[in-house]
């Protein structure tokens, strides 16, 4: 077994069930509960996968110990935790999955350790995960102790370049991009050009709509065209090698926060 065995096989399921943006998601919500000053810990540590309590029964994690998981589980019962952890495993699978969809190269570290049990999670998921329907001020509360600058938070919001959320999820419902399978700049051109109006979806969530497209944009996505991060979205939006650029060292940043002795190999 190599590190390439286990990447052909992430491939494949991306390629076969064009699930990697729900993958992406998964390694995010993993590693973001990390923070530092009033709550503390919260390193990527796959605690998500127990779902008699903590992480796992998470409203902000819908869809993922579930649909997430049981996609990735002919993958997860073949190498973990032989071969690799499930915290390595998950982050692997996010940045094979980006570059799959035509993003960056991601260099991935390992050495994660796995929690044991549900009890290894964060108590809860208040003021660890940010909500979709608040804006700027929310924004920085919930990255800032993660140590990430407004310009991170732009850089790494450009990650809703693919994807959509799901009513029997998250409630909001949409798409944020015309291709949503593919890792480009387009969130940003697409946020820059189109006119979004208010919409109630079916779950009650407030979110903004753009009505020939059909594509969405939530109040905390809309919420990055205010200055100071809007220059941040303008130069993404002109430049998509300095998107990537900067979404790469934030991203490693984010997947690494809270994990120490990290190794190269697996
Ligand atoms: C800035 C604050 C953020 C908010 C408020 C937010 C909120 C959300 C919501 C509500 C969903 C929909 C979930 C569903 O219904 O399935 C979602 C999906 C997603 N988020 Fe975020 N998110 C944020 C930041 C991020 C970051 C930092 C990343 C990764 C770098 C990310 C990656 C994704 C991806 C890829 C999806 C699509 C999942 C799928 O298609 O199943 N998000 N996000």
């Amino acid at each position: 077994m190599s590190l390439e065995d286990i990447k052909s096989d992430i491939k494949a399921i991306v390629a076969e069930k064009d699930c990697g943006p729900i993958f992406i998601r998964l390694s995010w919500h993993d590693a973001g509960v990390f923070s530092t000053g009033k709550l503390t810990g919260g390193c990527p540590n796959a605690a998500m996968r127990f779902t008699d309590g903590g992480e796992g029964t998470f409203g902000a994690n819908a869809g993922l110990p579930t649909v997430a998981l049981d996609l990735l589980k002919p993958v997860t019962d073949k190498y973990c935790p032989a071969s690799i952890s499930h915290a390595d495993l998950w982050t692997l699978v996010a940045n094979v999955a980006i570059e799959t969809m035509g993003g960056p190269a991601i260099p991935t570290k390992f050495g994660r350790k796995d929690a044991a049990t549900s009890a290894e999670s964060v108590e809860s998921q208040v003021g660890r995960l940010p909500d979709g329907d608040k804006g700027c001020p929310h924004l920085r509360e919930i990255f800032h102790p993660k140590g990430f600058s407004d310009k991170d938070i732009v850089a790494l919001s450009g990650a809703h370049t693919v994807g959509k959320c799901h009513g029997d999820r998250s409630g909001f419902d949409g798409k944020w991009t015309e291709n949503h399978l593919k890792f480009d700049n387009s969130y940003f051109t697409e946020m820059l050009s189109k006119e979004y109006a208010d919409e109630t979806t079916a779950a009650g969530c407030p979110q903004k709509k753009h009505a020939a497209s059909g594509t969405i944009m939530l109040i905390s996505d809309l919420a990055l065209l205010e200055a100071p991060f809007r220059e941040h979205v303008e130069l993404y939006a002109k430049d998509q090698e300095a998107f990537f650029k900067d979404f790469v060292t934030v991203w490693v940043k984010l997947q690494e926060n809270g994990c120490t002795g990290l190794r190269d190999t697996l």
